[in-house]
């Protein structure tokens, strides 16, 4: 060991280097990444499956389109999708900021307008703070506009400073145009011709629902055998989106996992158990959109329908060995049609290397846990140890160590909850045998205690027979 406690091992900070072993599938993870290709990872459990989907949308871009729904004004029941990219974005922040036109301060506009806007002393012509009421030069009430001559001079009005001026400029062509001074905080911001009109574009354009913004997540599980929770929803509303009092169609719209994983991982677990579903992501694999409808036909949600909403998502499933028959055929196809199918490795050759990837292994899920001490060169040696064994014991395999990685992990902690619970700083090798011990599945405990698992089941149906006859011969008695 070229370390004394697992603290001294570096972690990598990339998901599929802190993966161990499963060299191949690793491999087609990058490309899978890189090429945006589906996979499907079959092995049994606790190998690494998820762990991979999970860094596979480490290695992918950030999402560059976000989908709305926007309101129909003719056919609500029928609300518009729309796909805005990041440049469109960037072009509507400058368009959004052009309307807030350009800051200006009261000496550079015309002197009625300082005046409306309160900031201009109608009697000396000063300028000052607009919500200063007083003239600070001549002390007069600045908001108070006077009517007439002689007697009627004395007669005040009270008018409150306004909050934006309209009027007209010559342009040097000879043309007039509107501007808008708006009055902002001790500023005012002038509004010219084309800021206007943008603004108006702006009021025009149609009331929306966002349903994958750009900040999404890049990998979403599509748990569950509900059609709904794949696919989208549209959710039901009393009033039947009737103006005024319902909520309108587009604001009922729900994505599915398919949706939300666009431009992203669609990891679905235990495919098989997908069943029947398998052909609406088989559809939503080959079309890349699919349509949003409410798929409960007692619901008002049920006339409303989305067309064409995007779903470009890596597909990354898994299945166990035994599942495979039940993964529909087609979509297998799908998958080998733009991807790969990996089958993972249980066990990796006992070499230098990947006894050092079995270290940091160690170093990794300690690191994870967050509640147990490292772990001390001893306690390492003990557990690849105990990895050799497994990888005999249960994969038939020698000079071979164990990529059934969950249930390894399993012995870390509880070895560290005794390390804990014996207030030790380090996990030590007796910690590890303990763990090992303790953790035992039931199949071990029974041929511990009864030799083998066939003789313990044999005892039970003993001492069940016995139990029956005595019963029996009580009835008869
Ligand atoms: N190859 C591996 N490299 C690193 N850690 C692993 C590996 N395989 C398993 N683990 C550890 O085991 C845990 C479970 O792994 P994961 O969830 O990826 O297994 P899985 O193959 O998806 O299992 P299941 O079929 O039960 O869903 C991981 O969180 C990790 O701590
Ligand atoms: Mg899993």
């Amino acid at each position: 060991m070229r370390f004394e406690s697992t603290k001294d091992i570096p972690i990598p900070k990339d998901p599929l280097q802190q993966i161990i072993g499963q060299r191949h599938a690793v491999q087609i993870a990058r490309i899978a990444a890189k090429q945006r290709r589906n996979l499907l990872l079959v092995g049994p459990p606790g190998i690494g499956k998820s762990l991979l989907a999970q860094a596979i949308s480490y290695h992918l871009e950030p999402p560059s389109q976000e989908v709305s729904v926007l309101h129909n004004p003719e056919t609500p029941e029928r609300p518009l999708v729309e796909v805005k990219s990041r440049e469109q974005l960037a072009k509507e922040r400058r368009m959004s900021q052009q309307i807030q036109g350009r800051a200006v301060t009261p000496k550079d506009v015309p002197s009625f307008v300082a005046e409306r806007l309160g900031f201009r002393c109608r009697r000396c012509g000063k300028l000052s703070e607009s919500h200063e009421r007083a003239c600070p030069a001549c002390g007069v009430d600045k908001y108070a506009a006077s009517f007439g001559q002689g007697v009627l001079s004395e007669y005040v009005q009270d008018v409150k400073p306004q909050n934006r001026v309209h009027t007209t400029r010559l342009l040097d062509d000879g043309r007039e145009e509107v501007v808008v001074y708006e009055r902002h905080g001790e500023k005012i911001r002038v509004l010219d011709q084309r800021a206007l009109e943008k603004l108006d574009q702006l009021k025009k354009k149609k009331p929306r629902k966002v349903l994958m913004p750009f900040n999404r997540q890049s990998f979403v599980i599509a748990t569950g055998a509900s059609e709904t929770e794949l696919l989208g929803d549209v959710r039901h509303d009393p009033y039947g989106g009737h103006a005024g009092v319902g909520v309108q169609p587009y604001l009922r719209v729900v994505p599915g996992s398919v949706h939300e994983a666009h431009e992203g991982v669609l990891f679905v677990d235990e495919l098989s158990a997908l069943g029947g579903i398998q052909r609406f992501l088989l559809t939503a694999m080959q079309e890349r959109k699919y349509s949003i409808v409410g798929r409960n036909p007692h619901s008002a949600g049920a006339s409303v329908r989305v067309e064409s909403v995007p779903c470009d998502f890596i597909l990354v499933a898994a299945s166990n060995i035994n599942d495979l028959p039940n993964v529909l055929p087609p979509l297998r196809s799908r998958v080998v049609g733009n991807g790969y199918e990996v089958l993972l490795d249980t066990t990796m050759p006992d070499t230098e290397e990947n006894r050092d990837q079995l270290c940091q292994f160690v170093a990794q899920e300690i690191v994870k846990d967050g509640k147990i001490p490292h772990a001390s060169a001893d306690a390492v040696d003990a557990l690849l140890d105990e990895s050799r064994r497994r990888a005999r014991r249960v994969d038939e395999s020698e000079n071979a160590l164990t990529l059934r990685l969950r249930e390894l992990s399993g012995v870390i902690r509880l070895a560290g909850d005794l390390a804990c619970a014996q207030g030790t700083e380090l996990i030590s090798a007796e910690q590890i045998s303990g763990a090992i011990h303790r953790s035992r599945n039931i199949e071990e405990q029974l041929r511990e205690k009864y030799g083998s698992v066939w003789k313990a089941s044999a005892k039970e149906f003993q001492t069940h027979l016995e139990e029956r006859s005595a019963q029996d011969s009580r009835d008869v008695g």
